[in-house]
C-alpha cells in the first residue's frame, strides 16, 4: 500500500483529480466524511488529509510515502524529503505588501512585517542583511497594515483580490509557489517499483 498525505481543502480535491487521471483510484478524497484515512477501493492507496503545513511531518516520518503541498508551506517548515516534481496547480506568489506609499521604506531598519510564514521572512530578510522586525500571525494578515500592526506584509497572494478589497498593494514579488509532489527518501527506495511510474505519470500530465 502507497500512503499519501494531502493538504485538507482545494489542494486535496485538485491533488485527487491528478492522482485520478494517473489512472490511481482517489475518488475516496471526493466523499463528504469527516474520516482522515481514506482508503481507496482496491487498498492499493491510503489517502492521509492533514493540515498543509503538517503534510511535510508526515511525509518526513515515512508515515506518508509521499504528499502534495504548497511551496510555501516547503519553505517555511524546511523538512528532510525529496521534491520531487512542480505540479503548477495553485500558483501563488509569495509577496511582500502594503499600502502604495510604503514602496519607498522597504528597506528602512526596523521595518515592522506581519507574516505566518516566519522563518521564510526572517532567512529571506537575514540574506538580504536588512534588519527587520517580524511580527508573527496566524491569519487575515492583511489586517496588520490596516490598523497599523505593522508597515507592510509577507504573504501569499493567488488572486489578489484581498489586497484588493483592504486597499493594498504588492511592493515586491519574491518567491512563486505552486503545489509540489514531495516523497519520502527511504520510500523512493524501498517503493520505487510504484513510485517512479506514478512520478513519470504525473510529468507527463503536468508538462
Ligand atoms: C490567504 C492569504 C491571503 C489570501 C490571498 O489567506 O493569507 O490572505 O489567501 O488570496 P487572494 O490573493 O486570492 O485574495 P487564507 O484564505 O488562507 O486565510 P487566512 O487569512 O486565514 O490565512
Amino acid at each position: 500500500m502507497i500512503t499519501v498525505a494531502l493538504a485538507k481543502g482545494r489542494l486535496a480535491n485538485e491533488s485527487a483529480e491528478l492522482f485520478e487521471k494517473c489512472g490511481i483510484d482517489a475518488s475516496v478524497v471526493f466523499s463528504d466524511t469527516r474520516k482522515l484515512v481514506l482508503e481507496s477501493a482496491d487498498k492499493k492507496f491510503s489517502f492521509f488529509l492533514v493540515k498543509p503545513s503538517d503534510v511535510p511531518t508526515y511525509v518526513e516520518y515515512g508515515i506518508a510515502d509521499m504528499g502534495i503541498v504548497g511551496k510555501d508551506t516547503l519553505l517555511e517548515h524546511e523538512k528532510d524529503l525529496y521534491e520531487m516534481l512542480d505540479l503548477k496547480f495553485e500558483p501563488c506568489k509569495l509577496c511582500v505588501a502594503g499600502y502604495p506609499e510604503k514602496k519607498e521604506l522597504l528597506t528602512n531598519p526596523h521595518l515592522r512585517v506581519a507574516t505566518k510564514y516566519v522563518h521564510t521572512a526572517r532567512k529571506l530578510y537575514a540574506g538580504r542583511g536588512e534588519d527587520v522586525e517580524i511580527i508573527p500571525l496566524n491569519g487575515s494578515i492583511e489586517l496588520a497594515p490596516v490598523t497599523g500592526l505593522s508597515d507592510v506584509i509577507f504573504d501569499v497572494v493567488q488572486t489578489g483580490s484581498t489586497l484588493r478589497a483592504n486597499g493594498l498593494v504588492v511592493l515586491e514579488e519574491v518567491f512563486d509557489v505552486s503545489a509540489r509532489l514531495v516523497v519520502n527518501k527511504v520510500s523512493l527506495k524501498r517503493k520505487a517499483d510504484v513510485i517512479l511510474p506514478i512520478i513519470d505519470r504525473m510529468k507527463a500530465i503536468v508538462g
